[in-house]
């Protein structure tokens, strides 16, 4: 009996852990980031091609901030449940653009995280400034809750 109970216990945590890696990460959605940054997420193809709408909540400029288009790709080729992507946001409102580069993972809570590192290409006239010109960060984006309206 009580050898029983012990695989009854093991198989049921064995399942629960394999209900945890099967969980996928998807990157489809509203993301908010550590800054307070938000950014929109549309269908990603086949191909792992995917674009969206970026709006953040810093900026390196005084210029007023405005939504800006990003566009990138999700790795597929293994079908990860976590898988690799990277995007590029190309500022409306500087002339500076953004390389986010990450992997989408799912949290012990089942919560879906996209760990990220960025490069930030600013622009500058001179080509005695471009040691200046990149600076380099880490950003972390959750989903955003549902709004109210
Ligand atoms: C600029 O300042 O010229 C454009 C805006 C840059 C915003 C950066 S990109 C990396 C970091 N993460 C964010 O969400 N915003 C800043």
């Amino acid at each position: 009996m009580v050898q029983m109970t012990s695989f009854l216990l093991v198989l049921s945590l064995a399942l629960v852990a394999a209900g945890q890696a099967a969980r996928k990460c998807v990157l489809i959605g509203n993301w908010t980031n550590d800054l307070g940054s938000t950014m929109e997420i549309k269908a990603v193809n086949e191909e792992g091609s995917f674009n969206g709408t970026y709006n953040t909540s810093v900026s390196a400029t005084s210029n007023k901030i405005v939504p800006s288009p990003l566009q990138g790709y999700q790795n597929c080729k293994k079908e990860s449940s976590q898988p690799t992507f990277g995007f590029t946001v190309n500022w409306n409102f500087s002339d500076s653009i953004t390389v986010f580069t990450g992997q989408c993972f799912v949290d012990k809570k089942g919560k879906e995280v996209l760990k990220t590192m960025w490069l930030l290409r600013s622009h500058v006239d001179n080509i005695t400034d471009d040691w200046k010109a990149t600076s380099v960060g880490t950003n972390i984006f959750t989903r955003r809750l549902p709004q109210k309206v």
